[in-house]
């Protein structure tokens, strides 16, 4: 049998990558579909090589566009490469357009699915991502939940609790992967950063597409370089827009290409502050301890919040935000990290799967 994995955008790569590795071992027979949502060396191709991924089975070659039009596009590819292939059981990962497509495909050709990183929610329709979510999880087959609370939002929404599975978080499996290759020195060097730096990833729509919105993080995040230099890899979503608003090169702001999944890591690990709208370095700084403002009015990562570095604002509050856990430095609410998040979800995953395969487990809904 075939397990096919669907992936499109950066933070699949990095939540995929310990699934394939744990499946390769178990001796799964297995591919990957890349639907090019993102095709931009910096965007695809650098994960594919920091994260040992082998090369996809196909690339749909979607690229960018409306909702709609990426959606559409991604849907008449997959069902043409998923009927091709014939595979036994699809995985898709995270909550991005690729994910969505792949599970509609499969649920109308009835093809069984898996969605890792299945429950998380905002509870804010406004966001594309929480479209997909819902979606996602009530036409999944088997579902892997990062962390506890995914459960009862699941149980919530009347999803049968014997296809969910809390496995912990691939995403931190493939951080603790690098972990060793993690060194913020040379890629300091590189940038000419001092040694005590911050960084800062903006890409949310609600942040970045409205001239207004992106102009007040814009000068949210200009006063808090005059505290530290920032660093800014900046994703292809908010660069024109946010360079309009004023976030340009220039006195203690640096702005670069998005960087590769090592040299990303390698600066979040020596920062002394990281702002994100992102899911994954939400993740990523509470496993690292590296004190982490999100810019964003709700989260569907709050363990984040409860038992990682993590901290909510809006940009008005950023900069006195900021003040504090510099001040405050890395200390974590509960000390410890958010439950199985351990560097071994995708083992985890692996034995489910290869069960499922092996008609040992529950089989899933028909
Ligand atoms: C997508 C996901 C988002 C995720 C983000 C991770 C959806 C709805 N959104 O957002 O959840 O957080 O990826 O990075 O799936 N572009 C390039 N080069 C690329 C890719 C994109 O220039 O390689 C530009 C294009 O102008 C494109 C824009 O970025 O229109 C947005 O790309 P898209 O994939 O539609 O959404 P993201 O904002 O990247
Ligand atoms: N990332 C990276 N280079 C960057 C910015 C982010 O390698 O310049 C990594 C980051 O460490 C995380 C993943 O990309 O592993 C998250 O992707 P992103 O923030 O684009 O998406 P989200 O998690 O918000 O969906």
């Amino acid at each position: 049998p075939l397990v096919l994995h669907v992936l499109g955008a950066r933070p699949n790569f990095v939540k995929a990558a310990p699934v394939v590795r744990a499946l390769d071992g178990l001796g799964v027979r297995q591919g990957i579909v890349h639907t090019g949502q993102h095709y931009d060396a910096l965007m695809s191709d650098v994960f594919f090589a920091d994260l040992g991924l082998p090369e996809p089975v196909a690339n749909l070659g979607v690229g960018s566009g409306s909702h709609a039009r990426q959606t559409a596009a991604l849907l008449t590819g997959l069902e043409e490469v998923v009927l091709e292939h014939g595979p036994a059981l699809v995985v898709v990962y995270g909550d991005v357009n690729s994910t969505l497509a792949a599970i509609l495909v499969c649920a109308k050709l009835q093809i069984p699915t898996a969605h890792v990183e299945a429950g998380l929610r905002s509870f804010d329709r406004g966001m594309p991502e929480e479209v997909n979510r819902v979606v996602t999880d009530a036409l999944s087959d088997i579902l892997f939940a990062t962390s506890p609370d995914a459960l009862s939002h699941l149980s919530n929404e009347g999803v049968d609790p014997a296809r969910v599975h809390l496995v912990g978080n691939p995403m931190i499996d493939s951080l603790f992967s690098a972990l060793d290759r993690l060194d913020p020195a040379p890629v300091r060097a590189r940038l000419g950063l001092p040694e005590r730096y911050g960084v800062a990833t903006l890409h949310r729509p609600a942040n970045v597409d409205d001239p207004a919105a992106a102009k007040e993080l814009v000068d949210a995040v200009l006063q808090v370089s005059e505290r530290l230099p920032i660093v800014v890899p900046i994703h292809p979503r908010g660069r024109e827009r946010l360079a309009a608003a004023g976030l340009v090169t220039g006195g203690n702001l640096l702005i670069v290409d998005p960087l590769g999944y090592v040299d990303f890591l390698s600066l979040v690990r020596g920062a002394s502050l990281v702002v994100t709208d992102s899911g994954g370095v939400q993740e990523e700084t509470t496993m690292l301890g590296v004190p982490c403002l999100t810019v964003r009015p709700n989260t569907e990562r709050p363990v984040t919040v409860t038992h990682g570095t993590n901290r909510l604002v809006t940009p008005d509050l950023l900069p006195a935000a900021a003040d504090k856990a510099l001040a405050d430095g890395a200390a974590t609410p509960s000390g410890e990290l958010p439950p199985l998040w351990d560097g071994k979800a995708g083992p985890r995953i692996a034995r489910v799967i290869v069960s499922w395969l092996k008609g040992e487990n529950l089989s899933p809904a028909s």
